[in-house]
């Protein structure tokens, strides 16, 4: 049975020979930014009821219920990119990773200079007022929250939502397409920091499966799915994935 070291080995080879190479994440690569999981060791859904705080009937019966938790989800402490952001925007600038597709709306791996983004579940960076139409930026918003002051908008309608997919809603077509088509033309698929239990995005390492890719996993704790992976690492996204990217470097010399 192969130790960590030498799982970080083979998956630096089957990257390094990566024609195709796609990462796809959960809360866990950005559990090393602050910012809280769902699920496992008190993650959030331990402490939420994702009914009431994260569906959409929930924003629409108290939309006040949903940005407390938000702030929990994003204000938790300034959250800033780790080196697993890094380490997958590296891969990108190497040319062998293609697309990040993320179930996170943090941002977090924008701002650590990934290029191609397929953010399934949307992102909190835009902010629209259900009644008049008003749009606000992120930053906007996070001034509002820090002085937690009521979340309305200016026309005092407090239902501003962020376009994020809430329980209940649909994911955006276009970048869902996307992500299957990216999933089935991969010939390495990478998942970092997913528990793969929401659907429909835990079917995309499937869809690569079946096109025939290698299969890396990078999480804390097992997941159900673990027995389809080439790699299964089970360690923390901060660590491991700089020391896939030196693997791959030093695989690529
Ligand atoms: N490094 C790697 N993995 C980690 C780390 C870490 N530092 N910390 C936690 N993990 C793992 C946990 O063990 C867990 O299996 O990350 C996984 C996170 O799983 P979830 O919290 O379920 O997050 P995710 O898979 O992204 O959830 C999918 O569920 O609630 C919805 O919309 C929400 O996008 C979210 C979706
Ligand atoms: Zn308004």
């Amino acid at each position: 049975m192969w130790g960590i070291d030498e799982k970080i080995e083979v998956a630096g080879e089957i990257i390094a020979n990566a024609r195709h190479a796609v990462v796809f994440t959960g809360a866990g690569v950005s559990a090393e930014s602050g910012v809280p999981t769902f699920r496992g060791k008190d993650g959030l859904w331990t402490r939420y009821d994702p009914e009431e705080v994260a569906s959409i009937t929930g924003f629409r019966r108290n939309p006040r219920a949903f940005w407390n938790f938000s702030k929990e989800l994003l204000l938790k402490k300034k959250a800033e990119p780790n080196p697993a952001h890094y380490a997958i925007a590296e891969l990108e600038e190497m040319g062998i990773v293609k697309a990040v597709i993320t179930q996170n709306v943090d941002m977090l791996h924008q701002r650590a200079g990934s290029k191609v983004v397929y953010e399934l579940h949307g992102s909190m960076e835009f902010v629209d007022c259900l009644d008049c139409g008003k749009t606000y930026r992120w930053d906007e918003i996070e001034k509002i929250l820090e002085r937690d002051e009521d979340m309305k908008c200016q026309c005092g309608c407090p239902y501003l939502k962020p376009r994020v997919v809430l329980f209940g809603e649909q994911l955006p077509a276009d970048v869902l397409s996307a992500s299957i088509e990216e999933s089935k033309k991969c010939d390495v698929f990478m998942v970092v920091g997913s528990s793969l239990v929401v659907y429909p995005a835990a079917n995309l390492p499937m869809y690569a499966k079946n096109s025939g890719a290698k299969l890396i996993i990078v999480n804390a704790e097992r997941t159900h799915a673990d027995d389809y992976f080439d790699v299964v690492i089970h360690g923390r996204a901060g660590e491991v994935m700089p020391r896939i990217v030196e693997a791959v470097k030093r695989l690529r010399r």
